[in-house]
């Protein structure tokens, strides 16, 4: 049975295939697109680089404001599933000026609102924090979107940063986080790797209604 899951979530190919400032600039909407979003800093291009398992593929760094710029990342599974992963600039970096802020919120929200191959938001929050009035907007946002525009989009939650947290932390966290969202959430490091087949079950499920046998469920040792 470890087969399909393998092949499920190992990469083949992996490549950048777009950066714009603005969503009327980006490539075609020719593929299904899952965007990653949260606080600056919060670790979306780390995720990223996990899913892709590509080391340097996104740009990450201990500075935030890192990523300034929606950046769009084909990616093809092993088993010849193809999907986009969207890297978005950061919200609530504080150093940032109030232009700066309203030039982000057009930005998000002019992509969540007008782009046709998005399928899922992946929201992250920091295992230590959980969800602010920042992700609370979000959710908001995706709500009235959503009656809006019946054109399905998920949201996927995402605590990163598990690895922070001592080991039995993490359960009571996470359990304390899901509360807060109303929704399950995934628990992941990027240092470890943890969370990563079941973060991409969630997107699978979001893209194709179904996951491969098996994944998405924790690993049996
Ligand atoms: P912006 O593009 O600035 O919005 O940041 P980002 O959300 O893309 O964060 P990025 O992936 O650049 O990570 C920010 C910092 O957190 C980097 O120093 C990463 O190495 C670190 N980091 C990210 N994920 C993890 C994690 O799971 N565990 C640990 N320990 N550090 C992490
Ligand atoms: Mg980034």
């Amino acid at each position: 049975m470890r087969q399909p899951i393998d092949r499920a979530t190992r990469i083949s190919d992996a490549a950048l295939v777009g950066s714009s400032p603005d969503s009327e600039s980006l490539p075609p909407p020719t593929l299904i697109e899952v965007a990653l979003v949260g606080r600056s800093n919060v670790g979306k291009s780390s995720l990223l680089n996990a899913l892709t398992q590509r080391r340097g593929l996104a740009r990450t760094s201990r500075t935030p404001g890192c990523t300034r710029q929606l950046n769009v990342f084909q990616v093809r599974c092993a088993d010849g599933m193809a999907v986009r992963l969207v890297d978005v600039p950061g919200y609530g970096w504080a150093r940032r000026s109030k232009i700066e802020r309203a030039q982000w919120q057009a930005l998000i929200e002019g992509y969540l609102t007008q782009r046709v191959s998005l399928r899922a938001i992946i929201l992250i929050v920091d295992a230590r924090r959980g969800p602010g009035e920042d992700e609370r907007q979000l959710v908001d946002f995706v709500r009235r979107r959503r009656v809006a525009e019946p054109r399905r989009l998920e949201l996927i939650w995402v605590a990163t940063k598990l690895d922070k947290l001592a080991p039995a932390r993490r359960r009571p966290a996470l359990e304390e986080l899901c509360r807060a969202a109303g929704a399950p959430v995934v628990g992941f490091s990027a240092a470890t790797g943890d969370g990563r087949e079941q973060i991409w079950g969630s997107i699978r499920r979001s893209i194709l209604g179904a996951a491969p046998p098996g994944a998405g469920l924790p690993e049996r040792a």
